[in-house]
């Protein structure tokens, strides 16, 4: 199975399709990125927050792969924001993966309610950090228009968001294109609640697909980057299985009128953590 490739604004090329591993506890990381490993997927996405970064660095030694066919984004935790701690959280992050650069680093969040413009310096720190060839590309994740209009210097290569059907964010991919930052989903399926959506599953009986591949379809074919994730094999494959076959244009637009603001997170304006 071979994922597209997206060319980010500073020329490093992302595998469209990733694997995704909030919640994968520590002691199940490791099977399941070597599962998802052993099938094609070349991206992987975690977070120091998700507790599991030694896992995911045991399945990418254990994989056999070379360093260069493998992308690796982790992210900045919101307590580390201050120039000196961001340094020391980058190199946690890469002790951890057994890593000696990152493919991807990114600010989880803005976090302003708890930890003010803080993450304004955080950014500076990153394009230090991207100078040392400590990470190949730096970007945001859950930044709002506001965000991104505080921080200066390099422009973001990827701005991370929930997104998914029932929270299509149609404002912030508009203006993410026209400012050249590329759009990440994170929560594609919705964390599985948007599977069970009529309208996907109509769509995935006239296609003959599952919602799951319905709707990562769908986010392909909008040019996001697409990280779902599943600690069931079955899944696993499943999720990546959706390269042989197209949405039209009017399933495409069925879907994007799901939209109904469903967040299944934070406001990042609003986050209190
Ligand atoms: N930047 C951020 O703030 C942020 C926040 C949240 C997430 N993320 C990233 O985005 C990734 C994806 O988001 P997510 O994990 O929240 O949600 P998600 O990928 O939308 O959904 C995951 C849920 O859907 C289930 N699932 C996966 N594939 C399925 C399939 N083919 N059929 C039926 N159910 C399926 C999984 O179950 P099983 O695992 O039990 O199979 C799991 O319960 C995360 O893992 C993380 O890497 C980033």
């Amino acid at each position: 199975m071979t994922v597209p490739f997206t060319t980010l604004n500073d020329g490093v090329q992302i595998p469209q399709l990733g694997f995704g591993t909030f919640k994968i506890p520590p002691e199940d990381t490791e099977r399941a990125v070597t599962e998802a490993l052993s099938i094609g997927y070349r991206h992987i996405d975690t977070a120091a927050i998700y507790g599991n970064e030694e896992g995911v660095g045991k399945a990418i030694a254990a994989s056999g792969l070379k360093r260069d066919e493998i992308f690796l984004t982790t992210k900045l935790w919101n307590d580390m924001h201050p120039r000196g701690l961001a340094r020391v959280a980058i190199s946690t992050s890469l002790e951890k993966l057994g890593l000696d650069y990152l493919d991807l680093y990114l600010i989880h969040w803005p976090a302003p309610v708890k930890y003010g413009d803080s993450y304004i310096e955080a950014w500076d720190a990153l394009q230090e950090f991207q100078a040392e060839g400590l990470t190949r590309s730096i970007g945001v994740s859950n930044f709002n228009v506001e965000h991104l209009d505080a921080i200066s210097g390099t422009v973001p290569s990827v701005n991370q968001v929930e997104l998914h059907p029932t929270l299509t964010q149609n404002a912030l991919r508009a203006e993410l294109a026209y400012r050249g930052i590329a759009c990440e989903a994170w929560s594609p399926l919705g964390r599985g609640a948007d599977l069970s959506d009529a309208t996907i599953i109509q769509i995935a009986a006239d296609t003959e697909r599952t919602p799951a591949q319905v709707i990562i379809r769908w986010h392909l074919q909008l040019g996001h980057i697409v990280i779902p994730k599943s600690v069931t094999p079955a899944r696993i494959a499943e999720n990546l299985d959706v390269f042989n076959f197209e949405l039209t244009d009017a399933q495409v637009e069925a879907i994007t009128a799901l939209d109904r603001d469903a967040r299944s997170g934070s406001n990042p304006a609003l986050a209190e953590f």
